[in-house]
């Protein structure tokens, strides 16, 4: 893609992006890949569930770690975050991600199990690319609209921290949760569904 089709896939996904309520706490990191967290090469390739320590992870984090050979990306979503989420799903294409895929534990609007956390398949719903985590608030390349979320360079989708797409973007439903649960307060398993979460 050019430079120019970037750029007008971004003026054609901001004419159409939301207004700031808001302001989004400033807690956000770097991106680190918890390579310590990962399996065997073995257990990887058979598609094992993985094992995540969520423990470290501060407020506004985002990790990632990889499960059947996808990414998998666990945030841990501020208050404000929370409250934007919540408050402002008018121009989501699917807000209650009643046409979308997530297991029956994240079958919510904010499509977790514990709403501070979540997880979700860090891949495009239209060709498979791989968004960006782009949590501040009007920054110069997306806008003074964008009040945080992922957004995908290739066609120019953006989505909430919640994972749920915006309309009139080529992506057609909300990114993929996969299934997931708790073993205890700060260890979860991405491969594996459970409905109970613990308290
Ligand atoms: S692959 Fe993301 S917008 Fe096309």
């Amino acid at each position: 893609m050019t430079n120019e089709g970037v750029d007008k896939s971004k003026r054609q996904f901001l004419t159409s992006a939301l207004t700031v309520v808001g302001a989004v706490g400033t807690g956000y990191l770097a991106v680190p890949f918890l390579s310590q967290m990962q399996p065997s090469a073995k257990a990887m390739a058979a598609g094992a569930p993985v094992e995540v320590d969520i423990s470290k992870i501060e407020l506004g984090q985002l990790i990632r770690v990889a499960w059947r050979g996808k990414p998998v990306w666990i945030l841990s979503r501020t208050p404000e975050v929370l409250e934007i989420l919540e408050s402002d799903t008018e121009k989501l294409a699917d807000p209650n991600s009643h046409e979308s895929d997530q297991p029956e534990a994240s079958d919510n609007p904010l499509r977790s199990i514990k709403p501070e956390i979540f997880v979700a398949v860090g891949l495009c719903t239209h060709l498979g690319c791989s968004p960006t985590f782009r949590p501040e608030i009007a920054p110069n390349d997306l806008g003074s609209d964008w009040k945080g979320g992922f957004f995908c360079p290739c066609h120019g989708s953006g989505f909430d921290l919640a994972g749920r797409v915006y309309r009139s973007v080529p992506a057609p439903t909300n990114l993929v949760i996969p299934p997931y649960r708790y073993i205890t307060d700060t260890l979860i398993i991405v491969g594996e569904d459970n409905t109970e979460a613990v308290a």
